[in-house]
């Protein structure tokens, strides 16, 4: 057993080359936090200095671009689909689903360690045919099975839902929208949350709309009252989003800062889901760069996705409203956004500033050995449900058994193997983020560090593993290390 107070040659030696380095990267920051950090050379890593993601929207018939996808690779790391997971497009025929588009992008985004928005489950826009044409009661089921069964498949992959899109009323009266699922009766809009809960309950589920910028403005304060409403009588909701698609008739304002501050004191996070910004020049530069200073001053702010990559993907290309002009060059908006997000302390979710528990390589048995991991409070193990190989497949405790699959090795880049080529993987890296197996690659987010306090923790986002219960099927996720039972483990060697 290695001395967790005395540090030795032995220990030294038994620690990876990552795992030193990541002990001086803690001591460093611990030892001189007011040193400004090195700046980032991409929007998804500069934003993740600050524990937040930087997100585009993706066209699936886009993938196969190589301009378009050599800049959503280098520089995001959070996609939202653009259409392909609309009502229209999933569910084209009643109970008939559709994924594939969807699953492209998912795919993609996953395999890279990146986190995904779902977009978005309860819309009045882009329902199919059959939707378009229904009321009632009929209706309500309807909405109620498409949220299920599209959030069901999806459990386990998904960062940030948006459960319901747009439905407030523009304008001065604060009302809600008429569309037909509004026509079903008021209480819709928290039927559609409380589906999404049962059906993935660790995706973080958004409330998100346009024209909710301005906190002066009447939909604003509706949709404030409505999530303030929800948190009061605990209908499930984890975050807003704005999309802030900023023009002439809805220009950003500096009450900006206050409206995401307000919606985050509520008790909720805030993201901004579909930024673009109308102009060209130092003047959309300056107003990227408010955006974002306003999106890091607030703690609960923890993501900015912008709505396209270059302006030529635009939905609104004419206002050329995005980060990289029509040939995929950096415009001024680019630079200042990156330089925005470069200039941010260390916000939610960030490397810790206090040295935290050691990390020990090889924690029991000898390098390569399998072990079990096994839940201190519960006494079960981690477990692949149903010996399954898909990637995706969210992990949870159940009786020890010694059988494959719920028989980890710790390797020496701090990955935990099962069947030999599959790995534990965090689905993102918020509090709730889904732990699953999905092929190895070399992303953090199948990094794991088995600390000497019997926490396990990620690489990627510092949050420890945890479960919700102690029962079999109890699912595992990540979630700030808190000291409780239910987020200790121990490897114990199988052989
Ligand atoms: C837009 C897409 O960008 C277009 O390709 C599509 O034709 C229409 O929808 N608010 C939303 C997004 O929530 O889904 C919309 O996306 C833009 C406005």
């Amino acid at each position: 057993m290695i001395s967790r107070t005395r540090p030795s040659g032995r220990r030294l030696r038994t620690l990876s080359a990552s795992g030193t380095a990541a002990i001086v990267a803690v001591l460093v920051v611990s030892l001189l936090p007011s040193l400004a950090q090195a700046a980032e050379a991409t929007l998804g890593a500069a934003a993740t200095q600050s524990g937040r993601y930087f997100g585009a929207a993706v066209a699936a018939n886009k993938l196969g671009d190589g301009a378009y996808t050599t800049i959503l690779n280098r520089e995001f790391n959070s996609v939202t689909p653009e259409n392909e997971m609309k009502i229209d497009a999933t569910e084209p025929q009643q109970n008939n689903f559709t994924f594939g588009n969807a699953d492209r992008i998912v795919n993609h985004a996953l395999s890279r360690g990146w986190k995904v928005r779902g977009h978005t489950l309860a819309w009045h826009s882009q329902q199919p045919g059959w939707m378009q044409n229904m009321s009632g009661t009929a209706l309500r089921n309807a909405m109620l099975n498409h949220v299920t069964r599209v959030a069901t498949y999806y459990r386990g992959k998904i960062d940030s839902w948006d459960v319901v899109n747009e439905a407030f009323a523009d304008g001065n009266s604060g009302a809600r929208r008429d569309s037909n699922l509004q026509r079903t009766g008021n209480d819709w809009i928290e039927a559609a949350f409380r589906a999404a809960r049962s059906a993935d309950p660790g995706a973080k589920l958004c409330y998100n709309d346009y024209n909710t910028d301005n906190w002066t403005w009447a939909k604003t304060q509706a949709v404030y009252n409505m999530v303030r409403d929800f948190k009061q009588r605990g209908v499930p909701i984890d975050c807003v989003g704005f999309q802030s698609h900023f023009n002439a008739n809805s220009p950003y304002n500096s009450n900006y800062r206050t409206t995401l501050s307000s919606f985050a004191a509520l008790g909720v996070d805030v993201q901004i889901t579909e930024l673009d910004i109308e102009g060209s020049g130092t003047t959309q530069a300056n107003t990227y760069r408010s955006v974002v200073n306003d999106c890091l001053a607030v703690p609960r702010c923890n993501g900015i996705t912008v709505w396209g990559i270059r302006d030529s993907d635009s939905w609104r290309s004419g206002g050329t409203p995005l980060l990289f002009d029509n040939s995929g060059n950096k415009k001024q908006a680019y630079t200042a956004t990156l330089d925005a997000l470069n200039s941010a302390g260390p916000g939610p979710t960030p490397t810790p500033t206090t040295p935290g528990p050691t990390p020990t390589a090889t924690p029991t048995g000898s390098p390569g050995s399998a072990s079990e991991i096994v839940g201190a409070q519960s006494g079960r193990c981690i477990d692949v449900p149903n010996a399954s190989r898909s990637n995706g497949t969210r992990v949870q405790l159940y009786d020890c058994n010694k059988q494959s699959n719920q028989s980890w090795t710790y390797t020496t880049n701090r990955q935990l193997r099962v069947y030999g080529d599959m790995c534990l993987d965090a689905a993102g890296s918020g509090n709730g983020a889904a732990v699953q197996i999905y092929s190895c690659h070399n992303q953090t987010n199948q990094q794991w560090n088995v600390n000497s306090n019997g926490t396990i923790t990620g690489v990627q986002s510092g949050r420890c593993l945890d479960v919700w219960s102690t029962s079999n099927g109890a699912q595992v996720q990540l979630y700030d290390c808190n000291g409780q039972a239910n987020q200790q483990f121990r490897l114990a060697p199988l052989a």
